[in-house]
């Protein structure tokens, strides 16, 4: 057997999909820290985590940047993979036996689950506010050049959309704790055939369509398909 899907498992994340997201993943949660730090004076503790008030007022609009800026690839390369599908509505009226770990009664789906694609979309309407209000709110650079009221609005904007995007954040984690295998995905790349076939029984059979397709091009001299020949078709 070559080192193939079979023994190494399935490709659900590149690996540049996957550097991406871990930055994401770090500077999202600097920003949470560095944010909270100055929005009540409970949280101003959490300063001694960037060297004092004045490193975290400078930098948590830079970290914002460089966030929305990888934010922007990710969410252009997970587009197509995050668009709701007939089968994602059927998939929702069983939400309640996926929440009690009766998932074997939901009906099939694909890369993606509808929870997982909800994260996408909020995600997709946050950051953009969130960089904007951001860049509004950003003294000394820009501030000055908006009338008091934008200022006002974008502060009010900035705190509402950051307290969404945390609660999404948090479910988000969460659920990758819950389902067991997910962490996996995202940091050594593959998940198991098992996992794929439970979760993901659409995506699944996609890929078992594309190894047979491309055992019958190949001729069948190997039995599995190698890995320059993965299935990565619709893999992020
Ligand atoms: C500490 C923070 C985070 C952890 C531990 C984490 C963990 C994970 C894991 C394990 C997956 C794979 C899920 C699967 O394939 O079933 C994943 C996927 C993903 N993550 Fe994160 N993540 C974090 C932060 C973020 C942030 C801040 C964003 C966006 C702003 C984000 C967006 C995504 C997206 C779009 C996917 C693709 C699949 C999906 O929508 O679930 N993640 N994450």
């Amino acid at each position: 057997m070559t080192p193939s899907s079979n023994e190494k498992g399935i490709l659900r994340y590149s690996t540049f999909s996957r550097l991406n997201h871990w930055v994401i993943a770090i500077t999202f949660v600097c920003l949470v820290l560095s944010g909270l730090a100055f929005f009540h004076p409970f949280f101003f503790d959490l300063t001694a985590l960037f060297g004092g008030p004045t490193v975290t007022r400078m930098v948590h609009p830079f970290i914002g940047v460089i966030m929305a800026l990888c934010f922007v690839v990710m969410a252009i390369r997970f587009f197509k993979v995050n668009l709701f599908k007939r089968h994602d509505v059927e998939w929702m009226k069983h939400i309640g036996d996926v929440l009690s770990n009766r998932d074997e009664l939901a009906p099939p789906i694909g890369i993606n689950n509808p929870g997982q694609k909800l994260v996408y979309w909020l995600m997709v309407m946050s950051v953009p506010l969130l960089l904007i209000s951001g860049i509004v709110i950003w003294r000394p650079y820009f501030a000055e050049y908006f009338p008091r009221e934008w200022l006002r609005l974008s502060s009010l904007v900035h705190a509402y959309v950051a307290f969404i995007a945390i609660i999404t954040l948090i479910i988000h984690v969460y659920s990758a704790i819950w389902v067991k295998g997910s962490f996996r995905a995202m940091t050594q790349g593959r998940v198991s055939r098992a996992w794929a076939k439970h979760h993901h029984r659409l995506w699944y059979d996609d890929i078992v369509e594309q190894e047979r397709k491309e055992k019958e091009r190949t001729g069948s001299r190997s039995g599995a398909v190698n890995e320059h020949h993965m299935p990565t078709k619709g893999t992020p």
